[in-house]
């Protein structure tokens, strides 16, 4: 697998910079060849631009069908050579284009241990349920909401005086360590997908 990266966003970015920061630290060998957003009023095109990488706004609204608007992100990933898409708080569904172009080549991260808490509001989710230990999963894009072979995950425990906001603070911080790590696993091959398992030897 190539070494450069597609992020995919759609609103604040602070995953893509924490992405931008380990390649700087270098406990990331990657390259982030284009960002692409969904919603032109994106933070996370402010901080691509402000590391001189590309970012571009692909609008959904503008496309005439979901699968249209998933060929025009596949085309401009594949335009720039990219090897490895990175969903950084994209809220869109990836639709079968995508998937095809990037077949075994696109992670999610998401705010909880998969399967519990799939969608929006995962930390709010995690609160109402009463769980005592969330955390963090960055897995494999199936067609399939927040679904998909895991690489990694991380436990965050839930504190008796959290509200959304500080669960989500702590969990939005194990992410950003994790995304990087799992990144970088990816990248360095060996590894082999059984059924719903990701293996490395
Ligand atoms: C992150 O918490 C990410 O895990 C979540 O959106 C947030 C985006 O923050 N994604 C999902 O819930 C996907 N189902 P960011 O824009 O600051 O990276």
């Amino acid at each position: 697998m190539n070494r450069r990266l597609g992020v995919l966003i759609s609103g604040r970015g602070s995953n893509l910079q924490a992405l931008v920061d380990a390649i700087g630290d270098r406990r990331l060998d990657a390259t982030i060849a284009v960002v692409i957003s969904n919603r032109a009023d994106a933070h996370g095109l402010g901080h691509a631009r402000r590391a001189g990488i590309e970012a571009l706004c692909l609008d959904h609204r503008e496309a005439r069908s979901r699968d249209e608007h998933d060929r025009s992100v596949a085309r401009e990933l594949q335009d720039r050579d990219v090897g490895l898409v990175c969903l950084a708080g994209y809220m869109r569904l990836v639709g079968a284009p995508l998937l095809k172009a990037f077949p075994d080549a696109i992670l999610n991260i998401h705010p909880s241990l998969l399967p519990a808490f799939p969608g929006i509001d995962a930390p709010r989710q995690a609160l109402g349920h009463g769980v005592k230990v969330t955390g963090v999963t960055v897995h494999f894009v199936t067609a399939e909401l927040d679904n998909g072979p895991i690489v990694i995950q991380r436990t965050v425990p839930v504190m008796r005086d959290d509200t959304p906001d500080t669960l989500s603070a702590r969990i939005l911080a194990e992410e950003h360590r994790a995304y990087a790590e799992a990144v970088a696993t990816v990248l360095d091959g060996g590894w082999r997908i059984e059924g719903r398992r990701f293996i490395v030897p």
